[in-house]
């Protein structure tokens, strides 16, 4: 029975280490597509473009791109112009694999021992932020915008911003102030903050 059940357990953590499998090459209900199917326009616009002034994700996951629903990868292009930084935040479906293009970013994750690992990469330096751990990205220089692409192990990693996702949803206020250990104004005064 135990042994049935071990058994068991390995074969579910194996059929949940990624996107479920496909039983097709592909997906798709259009029986005449062609090689524009497979082909993502959309990030062409960054070729010659500016730099925006505040920290701009471009994603191309399978709501971008459905042709990706089934390939177990996907894409973000990360632009940090001077002082910016991408929140603290999660993706529970999916590692992410950074290479640094230009610039230079400040990185760290934190893992469930609640041990921090940072670190300051520079131009062609890859970083990996492991599956469902909480991470950040910050451009400190005081000149330089610095360009970073993400790639994911799934078509649709998701985030969980950790500012939004605990303090601008309607998560009652006495949660949050215990949480915290934290008195109402203050967390309010969070709140308000992200309201925009
Ligand atoms: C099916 O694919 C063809 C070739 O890419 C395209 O011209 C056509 O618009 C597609 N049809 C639908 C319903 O998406
Ligand atoms: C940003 O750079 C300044 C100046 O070099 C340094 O004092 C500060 O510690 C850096 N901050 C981070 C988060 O790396
Ligand atoms: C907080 O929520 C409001 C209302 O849903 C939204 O307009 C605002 O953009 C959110 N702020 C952040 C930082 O996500």
């Amino acid at each position: 029975m135990i042994l049935h059940l071990i058994f068991t357990f390995a074969i579910l953590c194996i059929a949940t280490a990624g996107d479920p499998n496909i039983l097709t090459d592909f997906v798709t209900l259009n029986n005449t597509i062609d090689a524009n199917y497979f082909t993502f326009i959309g990030m062409r616009q960054l070729v010659g473009g500016e730099y925006p002034t505040t920290f701009k994700a471009l994603k191309v996951s399978m709501n971008e791109f459905p042709t990706l629903n089934g390939q177990s990868v996907s894409y973000a292009i990360l632009e940090f112009p001077v002082g910016s930084i991408n929140p603290v935040h999660i993706h529970p479906r999916a590692s992410e694999l950074m290479f640094l293009v230009s610039g230079s970013l400040q990185v760290g994750f934190v893992d469930t021992s609640n041990k921090l690992y940072k670190q300051s990469l520079q131009v062609g330096d890859i970083f990996v932020f492991p599956k469902g751990l909480l991470h950040f990205q910050y451009n400190n220089d005081t000149k330089e915008p610095a360009l970073a692409i993400s790639a994911f192990g799934s078509a649709n990693a998701g985030t969980q911003s950790i500012p939004t996702s605990v303090f601008n949803t309607s998560i009652f206020g006495g949660i949050l102030d215990a949480s915290f250990h934290a008195t109402r104004t203050t967390i309010r005064k969070i709140e308000h903050g992200l309201e925009g």
